[in-house]
């Protein structure tokens, strides 16, 4: 996967939202060129992000009552699940195997992520007056 290229093109209008997005695509961007040496730390770098991050979508959601917010979080929740399941992969010291995902799996899941269930909760947001 090639590495993604932050722009306004991917933005939604959610200020907290679209600052989250912006330095996930960093570190996924500097995943993708770092040396072994550095994998550790910008994995659990990038897994701290995303724990805060979702957090901070689940609780918009719950405040504005998005009407898809359980199907949203559960995607959240599994998402998590599997980044555990790779950070006990790099602790058990299978660096190929956290490459191959954050080289991959992990950009695709962020884009179509981006592009169906946070497009949907940032459009009902706005419409409930949040920016
Ligand atoms: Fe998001
Ligand atoms: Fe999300």
């Amino acid at each position: 996967m090639a590495l993604i290229t932050w722009s306004d093109a991917l933005k939604r209008g959610i200020a907290f939202q679209d600052e989250d997005h912006e330095q996930a695509v960093h570190l996924m961007n500097a995943l993708q060129t770092c040396s072994d040496e550095d994998l550790p730390r910008l994995y659990a770098e990038l897994y701290t992000h995303t724990k805060e991050h979702l957090a901070r979508e689940d609780e918009l959601m719950e405040r504005i009552g998005f009407f898809a917010k359980d199907m949203h979080m559960a995607e959240h929740a599994r998402v998590l699940g599997e980044m555990q399941a790779f950070q006990d992969k790099l602790d058990a010291g299978d660096l190929a195997a956290v490459r191959a995902y954050v080289e991959q799996a992990v950009p695709e899941w962020f884009l179509n992520h981006l592009d169906s269930m946070d497009t949907a909760t940032a459009m009902f947001a706005r419409q409930m007056g949040e920016s």
